[in-house]
C-alpha cells in the first residue's frame, strides 16, 4: 500500500535500489509556498495548530522534490505548551515560554502534558496520512516526532533558545533531583505523545535531541540518553503488524555512538562532525548493526552546484567502501541520506534539487557497479 517504502526499508536495514532521502525541516521558510501558507495562517503557531494548513505544508516539499518520506509539520515545543508553560513565537525571534521552570516550587507544580490539548497534532497526523494517498496508494511514509526529554527541559528551564542553556545545566549540576523530576515527567509525556501519533497514523518516529551535545561525557548518558531510553521502552514497536522504526538524533553526539546504539532505537541520526562511513565501521565492528541517517552539512547547500554534488558524492563514496550492515547487503543499504541538522531558511530551493539529483543518481549507480 506504499508506492515508495525505501525509507522504511533503509531504517530496518533492508535492501533498496537507491539511498532514500529526506531533509530535516524540509517544510519551512526556504520554500516560497510555505511562506504563502504561513501568511494565510497569520503566524507559525497558527499554522502548526491548524491541521489543514499543517497538512498543506507537509506535502509542499514532496511536490517539489523526489523525497522518500514526509515528516509531520509541527514543533517539539508543543509538549511544554500543553503543560501550560505558555509558548510564544515573537515575529523574527525564536520560541519563548511565559512561565519557565526556575524555582523548586515551579518544578514541583509541573504536570504531564494534557494530550487533549494536543489533539490538533493527532488530527494533523491523520489528515496527512489521508492526503498522502494518490491513486489508492500512499506516496511515502509519514514520520512523527518529538523533542527528547532533555532538549525539552532546556527550553522549559531557560525559557527560550540559548547558546549554552546555562539555567538548565546549572540545575543539573546543583539540583539533579529537580532536573530528574522534570525529565521523568517529560519522558512520560513524550512517550504518550508519540504513542498517540502512532495510533493516528505515524509510521516511523524521530526523537530530536538537539541539545544533548551540550552535556559533558557521563552526564549525557545519565541525563539525555537515559531519558530517551525510558521513552523508547514505553513505545509499542509494531502497529498493525508493521514494525515502527525509531530514529534518535543527538546533535554533536558522534562521540557517543556506541552508547546511542544501546537504547533500543533502529536508526542513529548524525550531524556533519561524524563520518557516516566511520560510524558504520565502528558499529559493525561492535556487532551493533543499526541504520544511520545524515549527515550533509546544511550550509554546504549554499555552495555552488558542482560543490553540492561533490559533497553528496563524497558521503556516498566513503560509505560504499565501509562494511555492509549485514551479509547480503550493499554498504549503502541501511543509510538514509539527510542533512546533519535542519535546513536553513536562507537556502535557495534550487540547491535542494541539485542535492536530490546527486543522491538519487549516485546512490543507484554505486549499487549497480559491484
Ligand atoms: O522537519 C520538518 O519539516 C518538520 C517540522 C519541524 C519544525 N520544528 C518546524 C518549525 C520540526 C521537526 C521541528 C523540530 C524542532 N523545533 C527542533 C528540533 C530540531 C532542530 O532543528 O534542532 C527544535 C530545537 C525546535 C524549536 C524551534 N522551533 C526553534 C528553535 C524555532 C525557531 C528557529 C527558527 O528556525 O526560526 C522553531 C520554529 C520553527 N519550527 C519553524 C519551523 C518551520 C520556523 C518558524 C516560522 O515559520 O516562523
Amino acid at each position: 500500500m506504499l508506492t515508495n517504502d525505501r525509507f522504511l526499508k533503509a531504517c530496518l536495514g533492508e535492501k533498496t535500489d537507491r539511498t532514500p532521502l529526506w531533509l530535516m525541516r524540509q517544510a519551512g521558510r526556504y520554500l516560497p509556498e510555505y511562506n504563502a501558507t504561513r501568511a494565510k495562517a497569520g503566524s507559525f503557531l497558527g499554522l502548526a495548530k491548524n491541521p489543514a494548513y499543517a497538512t498543506e505544508v507537509t506535502l509542499q516539499p514532496l511536490d517539489r522534490y523526489p523525497l522518500d518520506a514526509a515528516i509531520l509539520f509541527s514543533d517539539i515545543l508543543t509538549i511544554p505548551d500543553a503543560m501550560g508553560l505558555g509558548l510564544q513565537f515573537a515575529a523574527g525571534e525564536g520560541p519563548s515560554f511565559q512561565h519557565p521552570l526556575r524555582s523548586e516550587d515551579e518544578v514541583k507544580k509541573l504536570r504531564p502534558a494534557d494530550l487533549q490539548q494536543l489533539q490538533y497534532v493527532f488530527d494533523a497526523v491523520a489528515q496527512i496520512r489521508q492526503a498522502l494517498i494518490q491513486d489508492g496508494k500512499q506516496r511515502v511514509p509519514l514520520i512523527g516526532f518529538s523533542g527528547s526529554p532533555w532538549t525539552l527541559a532546556c527550553y522549559m528551564i531557560d525559557g527560550s533558545g540559548s547558546d549554552d542553556f546555562r539555567h538548565a545545566k546549572t540545575m543539573m549540576f546543583n539540583r539533579p533531583d529537580l532536573l530528574k523530576h522534570i525529565l521523568d515527567i517529560n519522558a512520560q509525556s513524550v512517550a504518550a505523545y508519540l504513542g498517540e501519533q502512532l495510533r493516528s497514523g505515524a509510521q516511523a518516529l524521530m526523537i530530536f535531541d538537539t541539545w544533548g551535545g551540550l552535556l559533558p561525557d557521563g552526564w549525557y548518558q545519565r541525563i539525555s540518553l537515559a531519558s530517551m531510553r525510558s521513552v523508547i521502552d514505553q513505545l509499542p514497536r509494531e502497529v498493525n503488524g508493521q514494525k515502527v522504526p525509531i530514529i534518535i538524533f543527538t546533535k554533536g553526539g558522534g562521540l557517543w555512538l556506541e552508547d546511542m546504539a544501546d537504547v533500543g532505537a533502529d536508526v542513529i541520526g548524525l550531524d556533519w562532525t561524524m563520518s557516516i562511513a566511520k560510524a558504520r565501521t565502528l558499529l559493525v565492528s561492535k556487532n551493533k548493526p543499526l541504520a544511520l541517517q545524515g549527515n550533509f552539512d546544511p550550509i554546504a547547500l549554499f555552495a555552488k552546484p558542482e560543490q553540492i554534488t561533490q559533497e553528496a558524492i563524497g558521503i556516498l563514496d566513503s560509505l560504499a567502501k565501509a562494511p555492509a550492515l549485514k551479509s547480503g547487503l550493499h554498504p549503502l543499504d541501511g543509510h538514509i541520506f539527510n542533512l546533519g541538522h535542519g535546513i536553513s531558511q536562507f537556502t535557495n530551493p534550487d540547491a535542494v534539487t541539485v542535492l536530490a539529483k546527486a543522491v538519487l543518481e549516485h546512490s543507484a549507480q554505486l549499487r549497480k557497479a559491484v
